[in-house]
């Protein structure tokens, strides 16, 4: 490999919620930081470059977009997802979750109901609530190992709704939807009339013999019914740089969108936000190679970990990006004892399940985006503490 992924990089005492906020979300020190999703790997050399040169010019007055930042973003998604994208249907936002908030605030009133498809990303939940409009949930079903959509109750449901929050790929199950489930969902949701919120911020991290469909390329159907979010974020692990953006075709729903982001002044980048981005997509594509193939053997070493040691724990095989639901229902605990178990016993931070929402339960949210040597230990914390249970 040309890239070291083995490079154990001290974090802490840096400004990261992933190390110096423990203390903070766990009421404890000195775990080892499986939680929040950002890697413990230094983004490419190429995004540092750009950040370098920025720095040293010394001067950080207000700025507009880079000029190679659309079609950088352009290229990208026709060259990784066959997905053509014109320069006007590309706006910036800051970060998905402040976006979710936005579209909420732009398209629905105090009230009406979202739906989503727990166990799923968390803040769907608590944006959904936090602004008086009410969740409504299609849970997915476990089946052989990986989520499946109840399309049945999926339409039962959305029915109802105005907003439907998709997370494409799947977090925390690391599901890559297939363009039938993806145009199924389309055609539902067009038929009652539900705009698609398809978050896809994973959708650049598909794993061996998975591809990620951006959900607005699966026919027109879905493309003028949606708003598709983006980020190199996750990526190139650039997520402190805030520099997300969202992809429209249809001119409605663009305008309306673009009208409520401009009155705010959301949708203006900051200095480093957008060359940086276009860095990362011209010139990062080796190091991201590199870095899927260190993650898959992240997730070999964890699978073979856990089926030689802790027979009573099992994962669900991410299809996408770099987080592995852990399947703990097999120690029989309750919610609290589980995060007792990780955080006091194992001493391990990881995302407990039951925070995604209905079916999380006995789960455990990992990220194995860090040096081999860091899962090893985590996962023989784990395993000493599995060994102390009854
Ligand atoms: C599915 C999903 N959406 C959004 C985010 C966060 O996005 P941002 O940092 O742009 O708000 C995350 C981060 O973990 C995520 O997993």
């Amino acid at each position: 490999m040309k890239y070291n992924f083995d490079e154990e990089i001290i974090r802490n005492n840096t400004d990261c919620i992933k190390y110096d906020a423990l203390q903070e979300f766990y009421g404890t020190e000195n775990l080892s930081p499986m939680w929040i999703a950002d890697m413990d790997f230094k983004a490419p050399p190429c995004v540092t470059e750009v950040l370098r040169r920025r720095v040293e010019h010394g001067v950080f007055g207000y700025s507009v977009p880079n000029a190679q930042w659309k079609p950088a973003i352009i290229n990208w998604l026709s060259r990784r997802h066959g997905w053509h994208v014109e320069e006007a249907e590309i706006g910036f936002v800051g970060g998905i979750v402040p976006a979710l908030a936005f579209v909420l605030e732009a398209f629905t009133e105090v009230g009406d109901k979202v739906l989503m498809q727990p166990p799923v990303y968390h803040p769907y939940n608590f944006v959904t609530c936090d602004l008086k409009r009410v969740p409504v949930t299609n849970p997915l079903q476990l089946v052989d190992g990986q989520y499946r959509i109840d399309f049945e109750d999926f339409e039962r449901k959305v029915s109802q709704c105005k907003i439907f929050f998709l997370c494409n790929p799947h977090n925390p199950g690391g599901r890559v939807w297939s363009v039938d489930e993806l145009l199924k969902m389309a055609q539902i949701c067009a038929r009652h009339n539900v705009l698609v919120i398809s978050d896809e911020i994973h959708g650049d991290m598909p794993l061996r013999g998975y591809k990620h469909t951006p959900f607005a390329s699966v026919g027109d159907v879905a493309a003028h019914n949606c708003i598709t979010f983006m980020a190199a974020s996750k990526t190139f692990n650039i997520a402190g740089l805030k520099s997300s953006f969202h992809i429209i075709h249809n001119p409605e729903i663009r305008d309306r969108y673009a009208r409520f982001l401009r009155h705010r002044e959301l949708d203006t980048p900051h200095l480093f936000a957008t060359e940086v981005v276009a860095a990362a997509y011209n010139h990062g594509e080796e190091w991201l190679t590199e870095m899927l193939q260190y993650v898959e053997d992240n997730i070999d070493f964890m699978q073979q970990y856990i089926r030689e040691n802790m027979p009573r724990l099992d994962m669900i095989r991410p299809q996408a990006s770099y987080l592995v639901f852990l399947d703990a229902r097999g120690l029989q605990l309750t919610d609290e004892e589980l995060a007792h178990f990780f955080t006091h016993q194992a001493r391990v931070a990881v995302n407990p399940g039951a925070i995604f929402g209905e079916g999380g339960s006995g789960f455990a949210r990992v990220n194995l985006g860090c040096p081999r040597s860091t899962l090893q230990r985590a996962l023989e914390r784990i395993k000493a503490a599995y060994d102390n249970l009854a």
